[in-house]
C-alpha cells in the first residue's frame, strides 16, 4: 500500500500516520519530519529550508524532492509507505507520479477555524518526537515527555503568527491536490474533526 495523507496543518496527519503505519507495518514518512531533523542536525539543505519553515512557506521543490527520493530509495520502503506531508503542490504530485505509483489518498476534513489552536498548543520532545498537545492530550508531568523526561518544546512554526501564514500557504497551494486526485479517482475523504480515536476507526475504514 502506497498510501498519502493530505490535510491542512494541524488535522492531525502525523497522529493518524504514526498508528496506521504501525498497523499497516509500513514506515511513515514525513517530509516535515525530515526536513526538521535537516535542520537540529544543521546539514545545508537543512539551513536553506529553516528560513522557509519559519517563514510558513514550502521548502523549495527540489530540496524536498531530493530528500523524498533518497528515503523512497531505502529497503523498508519497498513493500508501501504513508506519506505524511508530500506532495504539497501540483508540481510535487506530478514528481511523485514519476518516481511510484500511489494506490490511495486520504484527505483530512476540516475547518482551518478548528486548527489554530491546535497547533500553538502543540508541544514536542526534541529527543524522541512524540507530540503532545497542552489541551487535549497533555503530558503527565509538568511540561515533560512522558517517555524520557525531557523538557517539551514548541515547534518555531507554531507560533500564533507563524500558523496564519501555513493556513495560506495550504489554501494557495496544497488545497489544489484535493482536485487533483479527486480526478485522479485515488480520494477517500474522512473527516477530521473528531476524537483522534473515531479518526482512527475512519482511517481504519478506507484503508483496509
Ligand atoms: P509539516 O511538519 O508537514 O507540518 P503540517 O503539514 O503543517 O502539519 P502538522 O505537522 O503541523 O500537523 P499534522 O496534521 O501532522 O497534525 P498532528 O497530528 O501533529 O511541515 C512543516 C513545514 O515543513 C511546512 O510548513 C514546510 O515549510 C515544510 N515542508 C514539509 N513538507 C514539505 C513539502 N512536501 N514541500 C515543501 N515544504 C515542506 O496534530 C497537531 C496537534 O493536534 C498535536 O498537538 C496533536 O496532539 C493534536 N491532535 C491530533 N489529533 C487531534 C484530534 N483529533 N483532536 C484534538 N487534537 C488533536
Ligand atoms: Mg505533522
Amino acid at each position: 500500500m502506497r498510501i498519502v495523507f493530505l490535510g491542512p496543518p494541524g488535522a492531525g496527519k502525523g497522529t493518524q500516520a504514526e498508528l496506521a503505519a504501525a498497523r499497516l507495518k509500513i514506515p511513515h514518512i514525513s517530509t516535515g519530519d525530515m526536513l526538521r531533523s535537516a535542520v537540529a542536525r544543521g546539514t545545508p539543505a537543512g539551513k536553506d529550508a529553516a528560513e522557509f519553515m519559519n517563514a510558513g512557506k514550502l521548502v523549495p521543490d527540489p530540496v524536498v524532492l531530493k530528500m523524498l527520493e533518497e528515503r523512497l530509495r531505502e529497503p523498508d520502503a519497498r513493500s508501501g509507505f504513508i506519506l505524511d506531508g508530500y506532495p504539497r503542490n501540483v508540481e510535487q504530485a506530478i514528481s511523485l507520479a514519476s518516481l511510484t505509483q500511489i494506490d490511495r489518498v486520504v484527505f483530512f476534513s476540516i475547518d482551518l477555524g478548528a486548527l489554530e489552536d491546535r497547533l500553538v498548543e502543540r508541544r514536542v520532545c526534541p529527543q524522541c518526537q512524540a507530540v503532545y498537545n497542552l489541551k487535549s492530550n497533555p503530558p503527565r508531568v509538568d511540561l515533560r515527555c512522558d517517555r524520557d523526561g525531557i523538557t517539551l518544546v514548541q515547534r518555531p512554526d507554531d507560533r500564533r503568527e507563524v500558523v496564519e501564514a501555513r493556513f495560506k500557504t495550504y489554501l494557495e497551494q496544497t488545497e489544489p491536490l484535493v482536485r487533483h486526485y479527486q480526478e485522479l479517482k485515488l480520494l477517500q475523504t474522512i473527516r477530521a474533526d473528531g476524537t483522534p480515536e473515531a479518526i482512527a476507526k475512519e482511517v481504519t475504514k478506507v484503508l483496509d
